[in-house]
Protein backbone atom coordinates (compact mmCIF):
# COMPACT_ATOMS: atom_id res chain seq x y z
CA UNK A 1 0.00 0.00 0.00
CA UNK A 2 1.40 3.38 -0.99
CA UNK A 3 -0.11 7.09 -0.10
CA UNK A 4 1.25 10.25 -2.15
CA UNK A 5 0.54 13.14 0.06
CA UNK A 6 0.74 16.51 -2.17
CA UNK A 7 1.07 20.24 -1.28
CA UNK A 8 0.39 20.23 2.89
CA UNK A 9 2.42 22.13 4.81
CA UNK A 10 5.23 20.32 6.31
CA UNK A 11 5.98 20.84 9.30
CA UNK A 12 9.37 20.19 11.66
CA UNK A 13 10.63 21.04 14.45
CA UNK A 14 13.16 23.40 12.87
CA UNK A 15 11.01 24.82 9.84
CA UNK A 16 8.05 24.59 7.21
CA UNK A 17 7.70 24.32 3.93
CA UNK A 18 4.99 23.67 1.00
CA UNK A 19 5.60 20.30 -0.03
CA UNK A 20 4.59 16.53 -0.37
CA UNK A 21 5.13 13.11 1.41
CA UNK A 22 5.61 9.51 -0.46
CA UNK A 23 4.76 6.68 2.12
CA UNK A 24 5.65 2.95 0.99
CA UNK A 25 3.85 0.45 3.49
CA UNK A 26 4.59 1.45 6.83
CA UNK A 27 7.20 3.98 6.56
CA UNK A 28 8.03 7.43 5.21
CA UNK A 29 10.02 7.01 2.08
CA UNK A 30 10.47 10.25 0.59
CA UNK A 31 9.73 14.08 1.19
CA UNK A 32 10.10 16.81 -0.92
CA UNK A 33 8.92 18.99 -3.71
CA UNK A 34 6.57 17.84 -6.65
CA UNK A 35 7.27 14.22 -6.26
CA UNK A 36 6.24 12.08 -8.85
CA UNK A 37 5.74 8.80 -7.03
CA UNK A 38 2.87 6.59 -8.59
CA UNK A 39 0.69 5.77 -5.09
CA UNK A 40 -2.47 3.70 -4.35
CA UNK A 41 -3.89 6.41 -2.85
CA UNK A 42 -3.26 10.55 -3.63
CA UNK A 43 -4.36 12.77 -1.02
CA UNK A 44 -4.62 16.61 -1.65
CA UNK A 45 -3.37 18.47 1.35
CA UNK A 46 -3.37 21.91 0.16
CA UNK A 47 -4.34 24.50 2.92
CA UNK A 48 -3.58 21.80 5.07
CA UNK A 49 -0.38 20.99 7.75
CA UNK A 50 1.48 17.81 7.64
CA UNK A 51 2.62 17.08 11.19
CA UNK A 52 4.48 14.22 13.25
CA UNK A 53 2.19 12.12 15.05
CA UNK A 54 1.74 13.32 18.48
CA UNK A 55 3.53 10.85 21.39
CA UNK A 56 2.26 11.11 24.42
CA UNK A 57 4.83 9.75 27.30
CA UNK A 58 2.54 10.24 30.08
CA UNK A 59 -0.23 8.03 30.19
CA UNK A 60 -2.40 5.58 32.67
CA UNK A 61 -4.59 3.32 30.96
CA UNK A 62 -6.61 1.30 33.40
CA UNK A 63 -4.45 1.68 36.04
CA UNK A 64 -5.23 0.51 39.57
CA UNK A 65 -5.13 3.68 41.66
CA UNK A 66 -6.82 5.23 44.51
CA UNK A 67 -9.32 2.00 45.43
CA UNK A 68 -10.22 2.29 41.41
CA UNK A 69 -9.21 2.25 38.06
CA UNK A 70 -8.57 4.84 35.42
CA UNK A 71 -11.49 4.66 33.23
CA UNK A 72 -9.82 3.98 29.24
CA UNK A 73 -8.30 0.45 28.81
CA UNK A 74 -5.91 0.47 26.00
CA UNK A 75 -9.09 -0.08 23.67
CA UNK A 76 -10.32 3.58 24.44
CA UNK A 77 -7.96 4.90 25.15
CA UNK A 78 -6.14 4.78 21.91
CA UNK A 79 -8.86 4.87 20.50
CA UNK A 80 -9.19 8.52 21.86
CA UNK A 81 -5.59 9.45 21.21
CA UNK A 82 -5.93 8.04 17.47
CA UNK A 83 -8.92 10.92 17.16
CA UNK A 84 -6.97 13.62 18.75
CA UNK A 85 -3.66 13.27 16.23
CA UNK A 86 -1.59 11.01 18.99
CA UNK A 87 -0.09 8.00 17.13
CA UNK A 88 2.27 6.94 20.26
CA UNK A 89 1.64 6.00 23.74
CA UNK A 90 4.18 5.63 26.51
CA UNK A 91 1.94 4.20 29.62
CA UNK A 92 2.89 3.85 32.81
CA UNK A 93 3.13 0.22 33.94
CA UNK A 94 3.06 0.15 37.92
CA UNK A 95 4.87 -2.67 39.46
CA UNK A 96 2.74 -5.03 41.71
CA UNK A 97 4.59 -5.57 44.97
CA UNK A 98 7.61 -8.54 45.16
CA UNK A 99 7.15 -8.30 40.40
CA UNK A 100 9.96 -7.67 38.36
CA UNK A 101 10.33 -5.27 35.61
CA UNK A 102 9.89 -8.58 32.79
CA UNK A 103 6.67 -9.86 34.59
CA UNK A 104 5.32 -5.84 35.27
CA UNK A 105 5.91 -5.36 31.33
CA UNK A 106 4.28 -8.69 29.70
CA UNK A 107 1.41 -8.27 32.33
CA UNK A 108 0.77 -4.32 30.54
CA UNK A 109 1.65 -6.02 27.12
CA UNK A 110 -1.01 -8.55 27.62
CA UNK A 111 -3.58 -6.19 28.48
CA UNK A 112 -2.63 -4.33 25.42
CA UNK A 113 -2.45 -6.60 22.81
CA UNK A 114 -5.59 -7.58 21.39
CA UNK A 115 -6.75 -3.52 21.71
CA UNK A 116 -4.06 -0.96 21.84
CA UNK A 117 -4.87 0.75 18.18
CA UNK A 118 -1.56 2.63 17.90
CA UNK A 119 1.89 2.07 18.78
CA UNK A 120 3.34 1.69 22.13
CA UNK A 121 5.49 1.83 24.87
CA UNK A 122 5.82 1.24 28.49
CA UNK A 123 7.49 3.38 31.76
CA UNK A 124 8.35 0.66 34.61
CA UNK A 125 7.08 2.19 37.59
CA UNK A 126 9.36 1.62 40.27
CA UNK A 127 7.37 0.94 43.89
CA UNK A 128 9.38 -1.86 45.59
CA UNK A 129 12.77 -1.22 44.36
CA UNK A 130 13.68 -4.01 45.91
CA UNK A 131 17.72 -5.09 45.20
CA UNK A 132 16.70 -7.63 42.42
CA UNK A 133 14.70 -4.70 40.94
CA UNK A 134 18.21 -2.37 40.71
CA UNK A 135 19.71 -5.19 38.95
CA UNK A 136 17.00 -5.77 36.51
CA UNK A 137 17.36 -2.08 35.55
CA UNK A 138 20.38 -3.48 33.05
CA UNK A 139 18.20 -5.56 30.92
CA UNK A 140 15.12 -3.06 30.88
CA UNK A 141 17.36 -0.52 29.60
CA UNK A 142 18.90 -2.70 27.20
CA UNK A 143 17.27 -5.65 26.40
CA UNK A 144 13.36 -4.92 27.13
CA UNK A 145 13.59 -1.51 24.87
CA UNK A 146 12.29 0.53 27.91
CA UNK A 147 15.13 2.75 28.90
CA UNK A 148 12.73 5.20 31.79
CA UNK A 149 11.29 4.49 34.76
CA UNK A 150 9.32 6.55 36.87
CA UNK A 151 9.00 6.75 40.56
CA UNK A 152 7.14 8.66 42.77
CA UNK A 153 8.35 10.79 45.68
CA UNK A 154 4.89 11.55 47.11
CA UNK A 155 1.82 8.85 47.91
CA UNK A 156 2.16 5.65 50.04
CA UNK A 157 4.25 3.85 46.93
CA UNK A 158 7.04 6.75 47.29
CA UNK A 159 10.42 5.96 46.71
CA UNK A 160 12.91 7.66 49.52
CA UNK A 161 16.13 9.44 48.64
CA UNK A 162 18.58 6.64 49.02
CA UNK A 163 16.46 4.87 46.53
CA UNK A 164 16.53 7.55 43.96
CA UNK A 165 20.59 7.70 44.51
CA UNK A 166 20.71 3.75 43.48
CA UNK A 167 18.41 4.08 40.62
CA UNK A 168 19.95 7.68 39.43
CA UNK A 169 23.46 5.58 39.35
CA UNK A 170 21.98 2.55 37.82
CA UNK A 171 20.14 4.25 34.65
CA UNK A 172 23.24 6.25 34.46
CA UNK A 173 25.67 3.39 33.48
CA UNK A 174 23.22 2.44 30.79
CA UNK A 175 21.52 5.07 29.68
CA UNK A 176 18.29 4.83 31.08
CA UNK A 177 15.98 7.80 32.77
CA UNK A 178 14.63 8.33 35.73
CA UNK A 179 11.35 10.12 35.53
CA UNK A 180 10.13 11.52 39.00
CA UNK A 181 6.31 13.20 40.38
CA UNK A 182 8.28 15.83 42.32
CA UNK A 183 5.54 16.19 45.49
CA UNK A 184 6.93 16.40 48.92
CA UNK A 185 5.30 13.62 50.71
CA UNK A 186 5.68 15.45 54.54
CA UNK A 187 4.44 18.98 53.69
CA UNK A 188 1.23 17.43 51.85
CA UNK A 189 0.84 15.13 55.25
CA UNK A 190 0.73 18.24 57.30
CA UNK A 191 -0.97 20.37 55.24
CA UNK A 192 -4.15 17.60 55.24
CA UNK A 193 -3.34 17.60 58.79
CA UNK A 194 -4.12 20.84 59.51
CA UNK A 195 -7.39 21.10 56.84
CA UNK A 196 -8.90 17.81 58.63
CA UNK A 197 -9.04 19.64 61.86
CA UNK A 198 -10.33 22.61 60.57
CA UNK A 199 -12.96 20.26 59.18
CA UNK A 200 -11.84 21.93 55.43
CA UNK A 201 -12.62 18.93 53.06
CA UNK A 202 -14.28 19.55 49.96
CA UNK A 203 -12.55 19.94 46.52
CA UNK A 204 -11.12 23.26 47.11
CA UNK A 205 -8.51 22.12 49.43
CA UNK A 206 -7.10 19.84 47.40
CA UNK A 207 -5.00 22.64 45.81
CA UNK A 208 -4.13 24.01 49.58
CA UNK A 209 -3.00 20.50 50.92
CA UNK A 210 -0.33 20.55 48.19
CA UNK A 211 1.25 23.58 47.70
CA UNK A 212 4.02 24.90 45.29
CA UNK A 213 6.62 24.74 47.97
CA UNK A 214 5.57 20.75 47.93
CA UNK A 215 6.72 21.00 44.00
CA UNK A 216 9.71 23.35 44.65
CA UNK A 217 11.07 21.22 47.21
CA UNK A 218 11.07 18.16 45.67
CA UNK A 219 12.31 19.50 42.44
CA UNK A 220 15.06 20.92 44.04
CA UNK A 221 15.75 17.45 46.12
CA UNK A 222 15.71 15.50 42.63
CA UNK A 223 18.30 18.10 40.95
CA UNK A 224 20.53 17.95 44.02
CA UNK A 225 20.54 13.93 43.01
CA UNK A 226 21.45 14.28 39.79
CA UNK A 227 24.31 16.62 40.83
CA UNK A 228 25.55 14.14 43.14
CA UNK A 229 25.42 11.54 40.69
CA UNK A 230 25.89 12.85 37.67
CA UNK A 231 22.92 11.41 36.06
CA UNK A 232 19.96 12.38 34.58
CA UNK A 233 16.50 13.54 35.64
CA UNK A 234 13.16 14.03 33.92
CA UNK A 235 10.21 16.18 35.87
CA UNK A 236 6.55 15.04 35.38
CA UNK A 237 4.21 17.31 35.23
CA UNK A 238 5.47 20.44 36.18
CA UNK A 239 2.88 22.86 37.51
CA UNK A 240 4.41 25.83 39.41
CA UNK A 241 6.86 28.87 38.10
CA UNK A 242 8.79 27.80 41.61
CA UNK A 243 9.38 24.69 40.68
CA UNK A 244 10.13 25.73 36.76
CA UNK A 245 12.42 28.16 38.25
CA UNK A 246 14.78 25.06 39.66
CA UNK A 247 14.53 23.00 36.39
CA UNK A 248 15.51 26.42 34.97
CA UNK A 249 18.44 27.43 37.05
CA UNK A 250 19.95 23.64 37.01
CA UNK A 251 19.75 23.65 33.13
CA UNK A 252 21.41 26.56 33.19
CA UNK A 253 24.16 25.12 35.26
CA UNK A 254 24.45 22.28 32.60
CA UNK A 255 22.77 19.69 34.55
CA UNK A 256 20.94 17.14 32.90
CA UNK A 257 17.31 18.08 33.73
CA UNK A 258 14.47 18.18 31.63
CA UNK A 259 10.68 18.81 32.41
CA UNK A 260 7.40 18.12 30.90
CA UNK A 261 3.84 20.12 31.57
CA UNK A 262 0.47 19.18 30.43
CA UNK A 263 -2.31 21.42 28.65
CA UNK A 264 -4.18 21.32 32.51
CA UNK A 265 -1.62 23.70 33.83
CA UNK A 266 -0.98 25.70 31.22
CA UNK A 267 -4.82 26.55 30.65
CA UNK A 268 -6.74 25.97 33.81
CA UNK A 269 -5.68 27.67 36.91
CA UNK A 270 -7.16 27.24 40.60
CA UNK A 271 -10.46 29.06 40.32
CA UNK A 272 -11.93 26.19 38.80
CA UNK A 273 -11.74 24.43 42.28
CA UNK A 274 -14.51 26.96 43.45
CA UNK A 275 -17.21 25.55 40.94
CA UNK A 276 -20.31 24.80 42.64
CA UNK A 277 -20.77 21.90 43.96
CA UNK A 278 -18.89 18.96 44.04
CA UNK A 279 -17.47 20.54 40.37
CA UNK A 280 -14.21 21.20 41.92
CA UNK A 281 -13.48 17.48 42.18
CA UNK A 282 -13.39 17.43 38.14
CA UNK A 283 -10.11 19.19 38.54
CA UNK A 284 -8.48 17.18 41.37
CA UNK A 285 -4.64 16.09 39.97
CA UNK A 286 -1.80 15.71 41.67
CA UNK A 287 -0.08 18.52 41.63
CA UNK A 288 -3.05 20.75 41.63
CA UNK A 289 -3.89 23.28 39.45
CA UNK A 290 -2.13 26.55 39.96
CA UNK A 291 -2.41 30.21 40.22
CA UNK A 292 -2.93 32.54 36.80
CA UNK A 293 1.13 33.39 37.15
CA UNK A 294 2.06 29.70 37.25
CA UNK A 295 0.27 29.20 33.61
CA UNK A 296 2.07 32.16 32.28
CA UNK A 297 5.26 31.27 33.61
CA UNK A 298 4.83 28.06 31.99
CA UNK A 299 4.02 29.32 28.77
CA UNK A 300 7.46 31.50 28.99
CA UNK A 301 9.27 28.06 29.89
CA UNK A 302 7.49 26.47 27.00
CA UNK A 303 8.58 28.76 24.75
CA UNK A 304 12.43 29.48 25.87
CA UNK A 305 13.16 25.72 25.86
CA UNK A 306 12.88 25.58 29.75
CA UNK A 307 10.76 22.86 29.34
CA UNK A 308 11.11 20.52 26.55
CA UNK A 309 7.73 18.22 26.66
CA UNK A 310 4.02 18.92 26.69
CA UNK A 311 2.27 15.01 27.74
CA UNK A 312 -1.19 14.56 29.36
CA UNK A 313 -1.04 12.55 32.53
CA UNK A 314 -4.59 11.44 30.94
CA UNK A 315 -5.89 9.44 34.39
CA UNK A 316 -9.52 9.40 33.65
CA UNK A 317 -12.38 8.90 36.26
CA UNK A 318 -15.94 9.22 35.64
CA UNK A 319 -17.34 12.62 37.80
CA UNK A 320 -20.53 10.47 38.33
CA UNK A 321 -20.01 7.20 40.19
CA UNK A 322 -15.93 7.83 40.04
CA UNK A 323 -14.99 11.39 41.83
CA UNK A 324 -18.25 11.73 43.87
CA UNK A 325 -18.52 7.96 44.95
CA UNK A 326 -15.10 7.81 46.43
CA UNK A 327 -14.49 11.73 47.73
CA UNK A 328 -17.63 13.38 48.30
CA UNK A 329 -16.91 13.68 51.92
CA UNK A 330 -13.43 14.29 51.89
CA UNK A 331 -10.86 15.72 48.96
CA UNK A 332 -8.27 13.14 49.71
CA UNK A 333 -10.34 10.68 48.69
CA UNK A 334 -11.10 11.76 45.64
CA UNK A 335 -9.47 9.48 42.82
CA UNK A 336 -6.44 11.94 41.49
CA UNK A 337 -6.39 12.70 37.90
CA UNK A 338 -8.00 14.08 34.34
CA UNK A 339 -8.23 12.81 30.76
CA UNK A 340 -6.68 14.60 28.17
CA UNK A 341 -5.45 12.29 25.75
CA UNK A 342 -7.49 13.38 23.12
CA UNK A 343 -7.80 17.03 23.33
CA UNK A 344 -3.78 17.70 23.74
CA UNK A 345 -3.43 18.73 20.29
CA UNK A 346 -6.15 20.85 19.36
CA UNK A 347 -5.47 22.49 22.77
CA UNK A 348 -1.76 23.31 21.73
CA UNK A 349 -2.63 24.41 18.67
CA UNK A 350 -5.51 27.20 19.60
CA UNK A 351 -4.20 28.05 22.46
CA UNK A 352 -0.51 27.86 21.85
CA UNK A 353 -0.24 28.28 18.01
CA UNK A 354 -2.99 30.89 17.17
CA UNK A 355 -2.65 32.95 20.21
CA UNK A 356 1.00 33.20 19.56
CA UNK A 357 2.36 31.72 22.53
CA UNK A 358 4.60 29.14 20.72
CA UNK A 359 4.97 28.62 17.16
CA UNK A 360 4.21 25.95 14.83
CA UNK A 361 7.54 24.82 14.83
CA UNK A 362 8.14 24.62 18.65
CA UNK A 363 4.24 22.97 18.60
CA UNK A 364 5.98 19.76 16.98
CA UNK A 365 8.87 19.86 19.33
CA UNK A 366 7.18 19.61 21.88
CA UNK A 367 4.65 17.30 20.90
CA UNK A 368 6.63 14.92 19.27
CA UNK A 369 10.28 15.67 18.00
CA UNK A 370 11.50 16.62 21.99
CA UNK A 371 9.91 13.56 23.01
CA UNK A 372 10.70 11.13 20.59
CA UNK A 373 14.66 12.00 21.29
CA UNK A 374 14.19 11.97 24.92
CA UNK A 375 12.51 8.88 25.14
CA UNK A 376 14.18 7.12 22.45
CA UNK A 377 12.12 6.58 19.98
CA UNK A 378 14.26 6.29 16.98
CA UNK A 379 11.55 5.53 14.52
CA UNK A 380 9.08 8.26 15.28
CA UNK A 381 8.85 12.17 15.91
CA UNK A 382 9.40 13.61 12.47
CA UNK A 383 8.27 13.87 9.05
CA UNK A 384 11.27 12.59 7.29
CA UNK A 385 12.36 9.49 5.29
CA UNK A 386 12.91 6.49 7.30
CA UNK A 387 11.05 7.31 10.03
CA UNK A 388 7.39 5.42 10.79
CA UNK A 389 4.58 6.97 8.48
CA UNK A 390 2.74 8.18 11.93
CA UNK A 391 1.05 11.01 10.28
CA UNK A 392 -1.63 14.39 11.13
CA UNK A 393 -3.30 15.84 7.93
CA UNK A 394 -4.27 19.01 10.02
CA UNK A 395 -6.73 21.49 9.14
CA UNK A 396 -5.70 24.44 10.26
CA UNK A 397 -9.07 26.78 10.13
CA UNK A 398 -11.26 24.14 11.17
CA UNK A 399 -13.88 24.78 14.35
CA UNK A 400 -14.60 22.70 16.85
CA UNK A 401 -16.71 22.94 20.57
CA UNK A 402 -15.12 20.49 22.79
CA UNK A 403 -17.89 18.76 24.29
CA UNK A 404 -17.86 15.84 25.60
CA UNK A 405 -20.11 13.84 23.80
CA UNK A 406 -18.48 14.57 20.31
CA UNK A 407 -14.70 12.58 21.97
CA UNK A 408 -14.36 9.14 22.85
CA UNK A 409 -12.55 9.25 25.92
CA UNK A 410 -14.36 6.48 28.40
CA UNK A 411 -15.05 9.29 30.82
CA UNK A 412 -18.22 11.54 31.80
CA UNK A 413 -16.59 15.20 31.69
CA UNK A 414 -13.80 16.95 29.74
CA UNK A 415 -12.05 19.79 31.87
CA UNK A 416 -12.45 21.60 28.77
CA UNK A 417 -16.29 21.10 27.89
CA UNK A 418 -17.22 24.39 25.56
CA UNK A 419 -13.95 25.62 24.50
CA UNK A 420 -14.11 26.45 21.45
CA UNK A 421 -10.87 25.23 18.82
CA UNK A 422 -9.08 26.22 16.07
CA UNK A 423 -7.73 23.54 14.38
CA UNK A 424 -8.34 19.95 14.06
CA UNK A 425 -6.94 16.84 12.82
CA UNK A 426 -8.21 16.15 9.15
CA UNK A 427 -6.73 12.58 8.63
CA UNK A 428 -3.84 10.76 11.39
CA UNK A 429 -1.93 7.68 9.97
CA UNK A 430 0.21 5.01 12.30
CA UNK A 431 2.52 3.04 10.23
CA UNK A 432 1.11 4.41 7.13
CA UNK A 433 -2.22 2.94 8.10
CA UNK A 434 -5.07 5.63 8.32
CA UNK A 435 -6.51 5.44 12.20
CA UNK A 436 -8.91 8.86 12.00
CA UNK A 437 -10.79 11.25 10.08
CA UNK A 438 -12.87 14.11 10.26
CA UNK A 439 -15.96 13.73 9.83
CA UNK A 440 -19.60 16.43 9.46
CA UNK A 441 -18.41 17.77 12.82
CA UNK A 442 -16.20 15.38 14.75
CA UNK A 443 -13.19 13.15 14.05
CA UNK A 444 -13.48 9.62 13.90
CA UNK A 445 -11.85 6.83 14.83
CA UNK A 446 -11.07 4.53 11.01
CA UNK A 447 -8.54 2.28 12.28
CA UNK A 448 -8.51 -1.31 14.00
CA UNK A 449 -8.30 -2.29 17.36
CA UNK A 450 -5.08 -4.63 18.16
CA UNK A 451 -2.97 -2.50 14.90
CA UNK A 452 -0.75 -0.61 17.45
CA UNK A 453 2.51 -2.37 18.16
CA UNK A 454 5.05 -2.57 21.40
CA UNK A 455 7.96 -0.38 20.15
CA UNK A 456 11.59 -1.24 21.86
CA UNK A 457 12.81 2.09 22.97
CA UNK A 458 17.08 2.71 22.83
CA UNK A 459 18.78 4.42 25.58
CA UNK A 460 19.16 7.90 26.24
CA UNK A 461 21.73 9.50 23.96
CA UNK A 462 21.90 13.06 24.95
CA UNK A 463 19.52 16.13 24.32
O1 LIG B 1 -3.39 13.28 39.66
C1 LIG B 1 -2.68 12.58 38.94
N1 LIG B 1 -1.67 13.14 38.34
N2 LIG B 1 -3.00 11.28 38.78
C2 LIG B 1 -2.29 10.30 38.08
C3 LIG B 1 -1.12 9.76 38.84
C4 LIG B 1 0.06 10.71 38.82
O2 LIG B 1 0.47 11.14 39.88
O3 LIG B 1 0.59 11.00 37.77
ZN1 LIG C 1 2.30 11.94 38.97
ZN1 LIG D 1 0.66 10.76 35.92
Amino acid sequence: MSLLIKNGLIVTSTGRFIGDVYVEGEKIKAVGSDLRYKADEIIDAAGRYILPGVIDPHTHLEMPFMGTTTKDDYKTGTIAAACGGVTTVVDFDIQNKGESIYDCLERKKGWAKDKVAIDFSLHPGIVDPTPEIIDEIKDAVLEYGTPSFKIFMVYDFRVDDETMIKLLKETKKYGGLVQVHAENYYIVKYMNEILAAENKLEPYNHALSRPVIAEEEAVSRAIKMVELTGSRIYIVHLSSMRGLSKVKEARDQGLDIFAETCPQYLLLDDERYKEPGFNGAKYVMSPPLRSRENLTALWTGLRTGDLQVVATDHAPFDFNGGKDMFGKDDYKKIPNGAPGIETLLMLLHTEGVVKGRISLERMVEVLSTNTARIFGLESKGEIAAGKDADIVIFDPDRKFTITQSKLHMNVDYTPYEGMEMRGMPYLVYSRGRQVAKWQDDHVEFTGQEGWGKFVKRAPFKGF
